[in-house]
């Protein structure tokens, strides 16, 4: 164990320590921190760019040592890579949980063994916990209460919608169908489905091709937890020889490139941003905890919304 993280253990995790910025090139000693980086898979297109953001920032160049692993969409996977850095005696953890629960054991084990862990992206049901030291991440109910505020504003209330859901128990799913649920209650809407398609363009092409089998023409409006779903669905609704984006209204969460794409191709209505460039607030906390100064337990991005209009302005410099 370094100094650094007797230093970090010993103390409170304060509050706050405003922006943790700085580009140092190796901790004091002049050695690179060692991190390992268990990532949930590569299930979307904002997986992607989010572990881009993490490898780029935690890089050699920046003073990083990265073990990064792929859990492939399987928690056990995951579970097993955390396991292998407290093996090998890594400096910091960077886990971004693929579902809320499961991780006392593991978690426990990294605490015994005095290595901070730091959560990137979703969240875990220990909130209250010294399982984790931060959590650097985006505001799910946040996005799904905007998704549904956008529903509310352009809707009437006898609309018929459906929900392609995220990964079933991950708290990016959880907390957006709660965000969307609390804003739309009492307006009058009918919910006709809800079901899980995984966060994968496949998964939503699959599942809205069952509810249009299902219910037909009484689907008016689609929400999807995620852009990749809301594409799949495009290609599902466009099989049916309807018009995604006239026939079907459609609502999703990420902001990626294609959506914005589609977006302004009509096919697509309204668009909430979910960040996935993580990156540099994670390498700063890394680096923070490493050196025994205090952090913030969480760190959330700022997200925007997007209408045609707006996905106009960004869509050439837009980075993922
Ligand atoms: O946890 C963030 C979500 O996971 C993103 O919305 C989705 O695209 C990803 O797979």
């Amino acid at each position: 164990m370094t100094i650094t993280r007797r230093a970090m253990l010993g103390g409170t995790l304060g509050l706050v320590a405003g922006g943790l910025t700085g580009c140092a090139t190796a901790d004091a000693s002049g050695s690179l921190i060692s991190v390992g980086f268990a990532q949930t898979g590569a299930e979307s297109t904002w997986r992607a760019a989010n572990t881009a953001s993490l490898r780029k920032a935690l890089s050699r160049r920046n003073g990083f040592e990265l073990m990064f692993i792929d859990s492939q969409g399987r928690q056990e996977n995951e579970i097993a890579a955390v396991r292998s850095f407290v093996t090998r005696g890594v400096d910091v953890i960077v886990l971004a949980p693929m579902v809320e629960g499961g991780w006392r054991d593991v978690l426990e084990e990294a605490r015994q063994a005095h290595i901070p862990v730091v959560l990137e992206d979703r969240g875990i049901d220990a909130s209250g916990s010294s399982l984790y030291v931060s959590r650097v991440g985006d505001d799910f109910r946040h996005e799904g209460a905007l998704a549904a505020e956008w529903v509310v504003a352009t809707s009437d209330p006898a609309t018929r919608i459906v929900e392609l859901l995220g990964t079933t128990g991950s708290s990016a799913a959880l907390e957006r169908s709660a965000g969307f649920d609390e804003v739309i209650a009492g307006h009058g809407f009918t919910v006709l489905d809800a079901q899980d398609a995984g966060f994968t363009r496949a998964g939503g092409k699959e599942v809205m091709a069952a509810f249009l089998q299902k219910h037909g023409d009484d689907i008016q409006l689609l929400f999807a937890q995620n852009d990749d779903m809301g594409l799949g669905a495009i290609q599902a609704i466009r099989a049916a020889g309807l018009e995604p984006g006239h026939d079907i209204r459609i609502v999703t969460i990420d902001g990626t490139r294609d959506a914005l794409v589609e977006l302004i191709a009509g096919r697509l209505n309204h668009v909430v941003q979910c960040n996935p460039m993580l990156g540099p607030q994670v390498a700063s906390v890394v680096r923070a905890v490493h050196s025994g100064r205090p952090v913030k337990r969480e760190y959330i991005a700022t997200d925007r919304v997007f209408d045609t209009r707006a996905a106009k302005e960004v869509l050439a410099t837009w980075p993922y």
